[in-house]
């Protein structure tokens, strides 16, 4: 076999997965099973190899397979990582180990129950707000932003809310109070966006025991992140957001306005009239 025929060939991979059906186990178990991995398979798709020709009962949660959804993450070799982003070639061994996510409970198998993780999102109101109730209820228009302040929060916003980063954080390990790194994120995500006037609303949350001022900067949030998101930058720029708040150094703005109509341009000589709109005319 020559050597391009020899990286096509599958590989015998063992796949240790960790099982535990809450109604009926009194404590999780391993199983087992062996595999033939093509080249570029990823864990998922060894995961579905497994459910569809050995063991249907196998539960994991996926939707997208492409990095997007945020369904698929869980601990592979010690990891949180989204399943589908990881290709077993990438790891670099020939077992591969898959257990769910640490610091949540367990719904089934590899199944966590995000429930706690977005109930704590839900509580630092991740949407913009908006002083004007009216407005709030019935936005008239799009609010102006300049890249500039695009890029204060660009970086934030890409989180998929895959849990890997609450996966990671030792401080939730130990914490039950605290936050964690995503609800902590989108809330900086938010309270940075020039179109927001939601600083004071989620500070009430953000000052107590919930805040960032539990984070003890471990920096594991940002380091298994599979989106690029560093959470623990979120909560630092949180952190000096909120301390110059106290010592009253922190310059409230208005939030962005509508954005309004461009003064109307007068047709060049010669150009003709735009066709008639087939959409929503
Ligand atoms: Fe959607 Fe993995 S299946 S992120």
């Amino acid at each position: 076999m020559n050597e391009r025929a020899d990286l096509q060939a599958p590989k015998d991979i063992t796949y240790r997965v960790r099982r535990f059906r809450p109604e009926e186990d009194q404590r999780p178990t391993w199983q087992t099973y062996r595999i033939a991995c093509a080249p570029g398979m990823t864990v998922l798709d060894g995961l579905w190899l497994i459910k569809e020709t050995m063991d249907p009962t196998l539960a994991f949660r996926a939707s997208c397979r492409m990095g997007v959804c945020g369904s698929c993450g869980m601990l592979v070799n010690g990891k949180p990582r989204l399943a589908c982003n990881t290709q077993i070639a990438e790891l670099g061994s020939d077992i591969v180990t898959v257990a769910p996510l640490p610091n949540f409970d367990i719904v089934r198998d590899l199944v966590p129950d995000l429930c706690s993780m977005f109930d704590r999102h839900t509580a630092l109101k991740p949407f913009l707000i908006r002083p004007d109730e009216q407005e709030q209820e019935n936005p008239r228009g799009e609010y102006q932003q300049t890249t500039h302040d695009m890029e204060e929060y660009l970086q934030f916003s890409y989180c998929i809310k895959c849990g890997c980063c609450m996966a990671a954080c030792p401080t939730l390990a130990t914490d039950v109070l605290f936050s964690g790194p995503m609800p902590l994120s989108q809330a900086h995500r938010y309270n940075a966006d020039s179109r927001d006037g939601g600083f004071d609303v989620r500070k009430e949350v953000l000052a107590g025991t919930q805040g960032p001022w539990r984070c003890h900067y471990a920096g594991e949030c940002a380091r298994v992140c599979p989106k690029g998101v560093d959470p623990a930058k979120a909560i630092q720029w949180m952190k000096r957001e909120m301390m110059a708040d106290l010592l009253g150094r922190r310059a409230p703005s208005a939030p962005a306005g509508l954005v309004t109509a461009p003064p109307a341009a007068k047709p060049r000589p010669g150009i003709p009239p735009a066709p008639a709109r087939t959409v929503g005319a």
